[in-house]
């Protein structure tokens, strides 16, 4: 995921609570756009927007607790990830924030508005889905659990790989699958299992899309196969003013299969937001 850009990046850990510190890149100056991973991913998922994006914004990629650098310390929900998230804002001195989450960082990041609404400046939604689990997706959850205890992360990147990353990148950019797949394989199982409960346990934030005022982006990748083209959809018919880009020949990591394609509508979103 390195670039010649990303030796710029500043990497530093703060406290966000009594047992728990997190680790986080800085990198860039501008209006500060904190980047929220996914699962089960760390913050090295977005070095590919250290280069290009970072001469337009400060960007801000922390490792969520039990996840990369971070400490892994119960309690895991997507409401203590969020506030992790505001803890690391109140570290840096920052009031507001563009917020970009991917997929399950999308999930903390509407709990980030439902709880903090003030501290959100814009908000970027990734390869991600307003919708809860399914009965179906938490059994499969559950089975995920039993695999990581049982087997291991590498076991849970070999599962995942294939729906985390486009059928076109795993064809023809082989390298940028197997760095997805190292930084799964290498994610703490305690963060893993965490983050499964977490993830089965959160609230349906349908809800939610109506209350969003601040503009909103919503991106996905033309192949995800976890996020569906309605969950795209629906989010922008529900949040008012929003507008939707789709990356073509990119899945579910779609910030690092075509990272020129999703810097470009970023920072054409950046531009149109307020002074
Ligand atoms: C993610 O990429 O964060 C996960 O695939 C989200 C999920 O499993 O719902």
């Amino acid at each position: 995921m390195a670039n010649d850009e990303s030796r710029e990046v500043r990497s530093r850990r703060v406290r966000v609570a009594t047992d728990v510190e997190l680790a986080y890149d800085d990198a860039g100056s501008g209006p500060p756009l904190l980047l929220v991973h996914g699962f089960p991913l760390d913050r090295t998922l977005w070095r590919p927007q250290m280069g290009t994006l970072a001469r337009q914004a400060r960007l801000i990629a922390p490792d969520l607790r039990g996840f990369g650098e971070s400490d892994a310390a119960a309690p895991y929900s997507m409401e203590r990830y969020a506030d992790d998230l505001v803890a690391v804002l109140d570290a840096l001195g920052i009031d507001r924030a563009i917020v970009a989450g991917v997929s399950m960082g999308g999930y903390i990041t509407f709990a980030l508005w439902r709880r903090h609404p003030e501290r959100v400046r814009a908000l970027v939604l990734v390869d991600t889905r307003a919708v809860p689990d399914t009965d179906a997706g938490r059994t499969r959850r559950r089975e995920m659990i039993a695999l990581a205890r049982s087997r291991g992360a590498a076991a849970i990147a070999d599962e995942m790989l294939p729906t985390l990353v486009g059928t076109t990148t795993r064809e023809e950019r082989s390298e940028i699958a197997r760095e997805v797949h190292a930084m799964m394989a290498r994610a703490p199982v305690p963060g893993i299992v965490g983050a499964l409960e977490a993830m089965m346990a959160r609230p349906d934030s349908t809800p939610t899309l109506g209350t969003i005022t601040v503009p909103t982006l919503v991106v996905r990748g033309e192949e995800d196969a976890i996020a569906t083209p309605e969950d795209a959809e629906s989010m922008r018919r529900g949040i008012a003013g929003s507008r939707l880009a789709a990356i073509p020949r990119a899945g579910h990591a779609s910030n690092v299969e075509r990272p020129s394609a999703f810097d470009r509508v970023v920072a054409d979103f950046l531009a149109t937001l307020p002074a």
